[in-house]
């Protein structure tokens, strides 16, 4: 017989809604051969009987006859006429012998990864929330999205394109989308762009995996602003380059620091236009320096200017990709913020030399970003539908990051500080003394709030106690029900 806790292992995996589209008989299977696989079942253990594991599972013989009958033929259990079925023994391994589907499955379950495959698991990755809730940072508000309209262009593209857009498409980028991209970057961020030089792709995260990939070998120095973007940093480590953190102030950046470094970086990577975390913007002067120090070093800067759609007070600076006569700098831009993150569709702008090695490189990441998204963006921007949806969502975004710091004000005095944006969609917050970040943390997950904390973001994990609160995804009134809610968590914290 199962003990309890096995048969209650059984009954849970077989109710779980992610095997619901299974047949019952293939839910028992799996359900027994896991306990095999975890151990938890050890050779020669005997199963329940059909019937009586029929009787507690309450469902049919037939159903358990079936299960036991393909685990049968797996060799995960013997069944021996008369007196029942027994988890077979398990073979050693011996090398070169072809292996069992079962020996397959256990050394599946714990596998042998290349150093940079270990590395890059054990990062954790960069794993976004599927359903956001307050205050996830970095999340556009999707409610605002016109879809019936996409919907329309996307329609009419198919009439006009027809069975070609089924086809494999320029692993460059489709030419009408590089040229609109082109035209909005030169318009609206200074950069000196042109189709030819636009290099479409599935996400920054992609640019920057690229980046690190195409342009630096492994062990090369890169330096990195600190506190920094996790997901940056995630993509140079998994590459095996030795990340420099340099300090960021009110300013951005300190390049001067970059300069008098005596480890020669090859690359620097930055959030010139709204640093991530801290929201600075950096200085032009520093600007100017950086690019210097690039041409001087035959250094790339890589950039990327992730949100600067949405900025609240006047317009954001010029890109520093558009201040650079000497081709040093990639630009990397996305629409997971300015439209919705579920399009998978961002860009690099690449100085001319880079255009050939880094567009069929990307051929071995993924072929090319899909056509039909790449054509409605394209036409979605052409029609001036880009403009007015950022437009409209710049006024929304506004009036929260207005509401949020209000509240925080009232509600949260004495706890933390608001450090106000000029534009993003995340506020950053420092605690005051006496609140760990930890704790701070964990009792907003406790109230159902998610905060980012600043204090990993630096390199040596000791940089302000703080969190990021981003705010646009949520209406006014899911901003105020959750600052109430985090005002009540954090003053518990604080009193225990
Ligand atoms: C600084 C920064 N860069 C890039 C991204 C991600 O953009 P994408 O979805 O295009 O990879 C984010 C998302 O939070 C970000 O904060």
């Amino acid at each position: 017989m199962f003990r309890h806790s096995q048969l209650e292992s059984v009954k849970a995996s077989i109710a779980h809604p992610a095997h619901a589209a299974l047949p019952l008989h293939a839910r028992i299977q799996r359900a027994v051969r896991q306990l095999i696989v975890d151990g938890a079942l050890g050779p020669g253990k005997p199963l329940p009987a059909s019937r009586a594991l029929a009787s507690s599972l309450g469902v049919s013989r037939d159903t358990v006859e079936a299960a036991y009958a393909r685990l049968h033929a797996e060799g995960f259990i013997e069944r021996r006429v008369g007196s029942g079925s027994f988890v077979a023994p398990m073979p050693e391994f011996t090398p070169g012998r072809r292996l069992s589907r079962r020996d397959a499955l256990l050394r599946s379950q714990a596998p042998k990864l290349s150093l940079r495959g270990e590395a890059m698991f054990r990062s954790g990755g960069v794993r976004e929330m599927l359903l956001p809730r307050p205050f996830a940072h970095g999340v556009p508000d999707t409610r605002f999205f016109p879809l019936p309209l996409w919907d329309r262009l996307e329609r009419q593209l198919r009439k006009e394109v027809g069975a070609q857009a089924l086809l494999h498409g320029d692993p460059q980028g489709a030419e009408p989308l590089r040229r609109a991209i082109a035209d909005y970057v030169n318009l609206e961020r200074g950069a000196r762009a042109t189709a030819e030089r636009v290099l479409v792709l599935t996400s920054s995260q992609q640019a920057l995996s690229l980046c690190a990939q195409v342009l630096l070998d492994p062990g090369d120095r890169i330096v990195v602003e600190d506190p920094a973007y996790y997901g940056a940093r995630k993509a140079f480590d998994a590459a095996g380059l030795e990340c420099l953190p340099v300090r960021v102030d009110r300013q951005g950046l300190l390049v001067e620091r970059i300069a008098a470094e005596p480890r020669k970086a090859r690359a620097v990577f930055l959030t010139p236009s709204h640093q991530f975390p801290t929201g600075a913007t950096l200085a032009l002067d520093r600007r100017l320096a950086l690019i210097e120090w690039a041409a001087r070093q035959q250094a790339w800067i890589i950039e990327d200017d992730y949100d600067s759609e949405f900025h609240y007070a006047g317009k954001p600076t010029a890109c520093v990709q558009g201040l650079d006569p000497h081709d040093r700098t990639i630009y990397i831009g996305t629409f997971t913020k300015s439209l919705f993150p579920g399009l998978r569709i961002g860009y690099a702008v690449l100085p001319p030399q880079l255009v050939e090695p880094m567009t069929v490189a990307r051929t071995l990441m993924d072929g090319h970003t899909a056509s039909m998204a790449q054509l409605t963006l394209a036409r979605f921007m052409e029609g001036g539908h880009f403009g007015a949806h950022v437009r409209l969502m710049r006024g929304v975004y506004a009036e929260r990051l207005d509401l949020l710091a209000r509240l925080v004000g009232r509600h949260l005095a004495g706890l933390v500080e608001a450090r106000i944006p000029g534009g993003g969609l995340q506020m950053p917050c420092v605690l005051a003394p006496g609140l760990s970040e930890r704790a701070a943390i964990e009792a907003a997950r406790g109230a159902g709030i998610a905060l980012l904390g600043l204090s990993a973001l630096h390199a040596a994990g000791d940089g302000e106690a703080g969190f990021l609160m981003g705010f646009a995804a949520y209406t006014p009134q899911e901003i105020e029900a959750a600052v109430r809610r985090l005002a009540a968590a954090l003053r518990a914290a604080a009193r225990s």
